[in-house]
């Protein structure tokens, strides 16, 4: 017997999780994105990355048609952003500064990192789409990125200038 949604929503509320922006092309070639936390690296050997969107998103049909995604990981001054990008169906890249990487997918600009993906492989998994994809291109600018956690966004205050916690053996 699974646990109620609400009991579902409350223990994922505890985990705190980057932010990301993914974005895409639509049918007509216009850009396409949405917030999504459902992030994560796959495979090192290929490099490979996952995000899971909901199937009712109106991102969702340009995410399976383009061949292509891009993976923004947003910055600490960039909540504005996801919160537009969380906004179904808005017009969303209107005043947003982006330039356009392989394929043409829409690569936000202020981001901490930038992957951009080939969509290799697709899974159905309840009312979500796990969406793989090999890494073709990174960047990483670096900087504070914006933490989500308990239905807030946060700031990770203690990282230092360089964006590391701590020395790195
Ligand atoms: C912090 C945050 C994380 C989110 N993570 C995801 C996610 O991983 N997958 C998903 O399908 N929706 C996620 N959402 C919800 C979508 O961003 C939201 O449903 C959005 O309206 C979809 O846009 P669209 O319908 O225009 O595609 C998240 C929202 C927020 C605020």
């Amino acid at each position: 017997m699974p646990v109620t949604g609400g009991e579902f929503r409350f223990a994922l509320r505890h985990l705190a999780a980057g932010v990301t922006v993914v974005t895409t092309r639509d049918q007509d070639g216009n850009p396409s994105g949405l917030t999504a936390s459902a992030f994560t690296s796959v495979s090192l050997e290929p490099p490979l990355v996952l995000v899971c969107v909901d199937r009712a998103s109106v991102s969702h049909p340009a995410l399976e048609t383009h061949g292509w995604f891009a993976v923004n990981v947003l910055a600490r001054h960039q909540e504005a952003l996801s919160r537009r990008f969380a906004d179904s169906g808005s017009d969303k890249f209107t005043g947003v500064a982006y330039r356009e990487g392989r394929a043409g997918l829409p690569l936000l600009e202020g981001v901490v990192a930038t992957l951009e993906c080939r969509l290799v492989d697709r899974h159905q998994a309840g009312d979500h789409t796990i969406f793989v994809g090999q890494v073709e291109g990174a960047t990483a600018p670096g900087g504070h990125p914006l933490v989500y956690f308990q239905g807030a966004y946060h700031q990770i205050r203690q990282l230092g200038e360089m964006g590391q916690i701590g020395a790195s053996a």
